[in-house]
């Protein structure tokens, strides 16, 4: 039998050998982005083993340390799930949805969690489950502890909102096949569908739509045309230009140069005689994001396509001060090592993001 005194004790040991930490992960943002910052919790330690040299291991939260959810603006949860099932509750913890006004700047409303033990702890937003705009299917999703498969969890939650997705869209195909069989067009003769190509960066690398919009009618299509360079073709809003509705999204295609035809095409049929807000997600959030640099298009856009693009530019403005005021602190990290034995010569490096202390700290290396 333990005494009290003796557990009590080796309470007081465990707790001096590392003092708990209480780490805060900020909820969205105020640009109503669907992000936990930091996505994960890390630290890591290259270590060398005899039987195999060059052996990392992961360091993150510490069983009695604290994860402070902040939500910030939108309106988010943060919600306990499984490695295999990133955007279902296991039942676990679950913070219920904090709506945060986007003219709040401070008192933002908390959730904690204690660490009870080092297994991973997988966590996603339930902002619009199962829908195409699910917040865990845009990959809103975090974690305590992860190990090296944070990127496998979020591969997975990306997995099951593209799924979503194209769901959405074939259930709004059906309603809009459904919706033809009323005989309008033989009421509207005149206004056959017309075809618009609007070609998507140019043989220079340009960060261009050409032309950069155009009226469309109801039932036309907009075909984008992707050049050289990698581009995507993401649908917005006028309010946030570099930023997925959830709607449209091309992906990313890569034109070599010297490719001069059988160029990629992604269609998207006009709906309606709203707006379609238009940009390229490369580079998305970086200084170089082809947003940023006024890589927006817009169909049906009245009068108000230079206001989209001076957001869109004014985006760029920021995340390229942002970066120049942060460089010696964020960014990716890589580690490499150089081994040579016998004449050959190998290098090792894993490459880990972001740093930001104080939830990380940069890989220590040793050598013995
Ligand atoms: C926040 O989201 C939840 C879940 O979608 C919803 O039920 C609730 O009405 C939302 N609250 C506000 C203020 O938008
Ligand atoms: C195209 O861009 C995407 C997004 O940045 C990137 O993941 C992909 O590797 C790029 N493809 C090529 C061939 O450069």
């Amino acid at each position: 039998m333990f005494s009290k005194t003796s557990f009590v004790a080796a309470l007081a040991l465990a707790a001096s050998a590392s003092a708990a930490m209480q780490h805060t992960i900020i909820v969205g943002d105020v640009n109503g982005d669907t992000v936990y910052t930091p996505p994960y919790l890390v630290s890591l330690v290259l270590r060398l083993d005899a039987t195999q040299p060059y052996l990392l291991e992961a360091q993150d939260a510490d069983v009695g340390d604290q994860l402070i959810f902040e939500f910030q603006q939108k309106n988010h949860s943060a919600v306990q799930s499984t490695f295999d099932n990133p955007c279902t509750s296991n039942g676990g913890f679950n913070s219920g949805f904090f709506p945060v006004s986007a003219a709040q700047t401070d008192n933002f409303p908390t959730f904690t969690v204690p660490v009870k033990d080092k297994n991973p702890i997988w966590v996603y937003c339930a902002q619009n489950a199962n829908l195409p705009t699910s917040h865990c299917g845009m990959g809103m999703v975090f974690a305590a502890n992860p190990g090296f498969v944070f990127d496998a969890f979020r591969a997975k939650a990306l997995a099951i909102g593209a799924k979503l997705k194209a769901e959405g869209l074939a259930s709004s195909i059906r309603a809009s096949a459904t919706a033809s069989l009323k005989p309008i067009n033989i009421a509207a003769p005149s206004a056959l569908p017309v075809t618009h190509t609007i070609i998507v960066g140019d043989a220079n690398g340009d960060t261009i739509y050409t032309p950069p919009f155009l009226d469309a009618n109801v039932g036309d299509q907009l075909i984008f045309e992707f050049q050289q360079k990698n581009h995507s073709a993401v649908q917005s809003t006028f309010d946030n230009p570099c930023t997925s509705n959830g709607g449209f999204n091309s992906g990313f295609h890569p034109v070599p140069v010297g490719q001069t035809s059988e160029f990629p095409q992604f269609a998207v049929t006009v709906k309606d005689k709203n707006p379609i807000w238009v940009y390229c997600a490369q580079n998305a959030g970086l200084p170089t994001s082809h947003c940023g640099m006024g890589m927006v298009f817009g169909a049906n856009p009245g009068n108000k396509f230079d206001a989209f693009k001076q957001k869109a530019l004014a985006i760029g403005a920021q995340l390229k001060a942002q970066a120049s005021a942060t460089s010696t602190t964020t960014g990716d990290v890589t580690v490499t090592r150089t081994i040579t034995s016998e004449g050959s010569t190998m290098t090792q490096y894993k490459t880990f993001q972001p740093l930001q202390p104080p939830f990380q700290s940069i890989p220590t290396l040793s050598a013995h």
